[in-house]
């Protein structure tokens, strides 16, 4: 069977998962595509017999650039999928943001993975957590449920794939579900920072435009934020120069109401024991 996996990952965590799935899929006999989304078009999705899209989990849902990809798709009756995503602890809606769409496809969302990402974040309470992960457990399990995918997939039969998260894929009505209805990219702009640009540091090398999830970012020569940044701070967290910075001292308050170890074991998905910000 051919596998294609449609992957936004911007800091590697969720590539990490999606390469260690193309591993066993390969070792399984298949052959696997990766394929960026800046790269995807909709017929990496209607030229497969298994597709897969990934991402990391944005505001508990997935991320803006993700969904316009998917609600693009055209109608692929009965073409198999799975969807996956890494998270910080409060994966809220993300599996079925991812699902969802898929299914107004027609397609037959077959299962669901969600693991651990360390977050890189600007916002003082976010940097750092979840360090090290997804880690070497992460990836077996991962690993387990490509494979699981691949026993599913050539059985025919409606059995369960082990590993996949059903619960997940369903719309649900908790804290998270609701902190992701909340979050629209508009009201993000307006309780998180904007990012600043310091044209002292800047070598306008174009790296911040070129990674922008949404193509908001234009060099005239330096670069100039348009109106619809999703507040992921690729552009800060990642700029080769460090020619970014944000003013956290609301949004960061902000953030840590909604988003705390507390809260977290609460209504997201920490385990009893499991921390946040030390390795596990
Ligand atoms: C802008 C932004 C928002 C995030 N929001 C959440 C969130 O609401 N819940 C959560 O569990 N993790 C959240 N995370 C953590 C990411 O989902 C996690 O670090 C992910 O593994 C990053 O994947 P990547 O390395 O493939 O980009 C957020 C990260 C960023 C950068």
């Amino acid at each position: 069977m051919n596998v294609t996996m449609v992957v936004f990952s911007q800091t590697g965590n969720t590539r990490r998962v999606a390469a260690t799935m193309a591993e066993a899929f390969g070792e399984a006999g298949h052959a696997v595509r990766i394929v960026p989304l800046k790269e995807a078009t909709a017929q990496d999705a209607a030229a497969c017999d298994l597709f897969g899209i990934g991402t990391p989990c944005f505001s508990s849902q997935a991320p803006t650039p993700v969904k316009r990809f998917l609600r693009a798709l055209p109608v692929l009756n009965k073409r198999k999928a799975f969807v996956f995503a890494t998270s910080g602890g409060a994966p809220g809606r993300v599996l079925y943001d991812l699902a969802a769409p898929l299914r107004e496809k027609e397609m037959n969302v077959v299962g669901g993975f969600l693991t651990r990402g360390e977050l890189h974040h600007p916002a003082p309470s976010l940097t750092g957590r979840m360090p090290g992960r997804p880690n070497e457990e992460d990836l077996a399990d991962a690993r387990q449920f490509a494979a699981a995918l691949c026993a599913h997939v050539a059985s025919g039969e409606p059995v369960p794939v082990t590993g996949s998260r059903p619960d997940m894929l369903k719309p649900g009505w908790g804290f998270y579900d609701m902190a992701a209805t909340l979050s629209t990219d508009g009201f993000l702009r307006l309780v998180l920072p904007e990012p600043r640009h310091d044209p002292a540091r800047c070598n306008q090398c174009g790296w911040c435009a070129s990674e922008c999830p949404v193509d908001n970012i234009t060099m005239v020569p330096y670069p100039v934020l348009g109106n619809q940044c999703i507040r992921c701070y690729r552009c800060l967290t990642g700029c080769p120069q460090k020619a970014f910075v944000a003013d956290w001292r609301l949004g960061n308050l902000a953030v840590l109401t909604f988003y705390n170890t507390l809260f977290e074991r609460w209504f997201g998905d920490l385990e009893p024991g499991e921390t946040i910000y030390a390795g596990n």
